[in-house]
């Protein structure tokens, strides 16, 4: 399942990884410096980007592919509406964090370091958040849920599809009575 892009986002990772290969002369050797500013512009480094620098330095692209997944400083599929960042540290692998990724993984049906297809939610594996006591940790959109359990996991999810139908239900009342 994969994320479909619009023209203009394809248009604009274009511009962006042109900008970036500028910038640092199209250098091979600038590899990573010209990975990290596009994912800094984009948020993250999509594939059509890694072909351009590929025939941009002349490099294959599974190299590309491979710095950056080498570097887990990079994301390869865009930051998802909502972003949910499972506490892999000690103390929550410890104390079941992965069978909390596996709960959204399944839940959401994606992999660890994917986006749903509707850009809803992405799914990533972070380390130590700096409050062990509250293990397992799970930080969505910057706010911190602990002691997390497998069977909270359909709850946090059922609170933002709530969410969005009221936003949904709201907006057709709006434009409705604009009508
Ligand atoms: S290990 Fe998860 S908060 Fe420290």
């Amino acid at each position: 399942m994969g994320i479909q892009l619009s023209e203009q986002e394809l248009k604009e990772i274009r511009s962006v990884t042109e900008k970036a290969l500028q910038k640092n002369n199209a250098d091979r050797e600038k590899l990573l410096p010209i990975l990290q500013e596009v994912q800094h512009n984009l948020g993250y480094v999509p594939k059509q980007a890694m072909q351009q620098i590929s025939e941009a330095l002349d490099i294959p692209e599974v190299e590309i592919y491979g710095v950056t997944t080498f570097y887990n400083q990079f994301r390869l599929n865009p930051p998802g509406k909502h972003q949910i960042k499972v506490c892999m540290g000690t103390a929550c692998h410890m104390t079941g964090g992965h069978i909390i990724m596996d709960s959204f993984a399944r839940r959401l049906n994606i992999k660890e370091g994917e986006t749903t297809p509707d850009r809803e939610f992405s799914l990533e594996r972070v380390a130590c958040v700096g409050c062990c006591a509250l293990a397992p940790v799970v930080v969505i959109d910057e706010k911190i849920e602990g002691k997390v359990r497998p069977t909270r996991v359909d709850g946090i999810l059922l609170g933002f599809e709530m969410e969005k139908k009221a936003q949904e239900k709201q907006k057709q009342e709006e434009t409705g009575e604009s009508q």
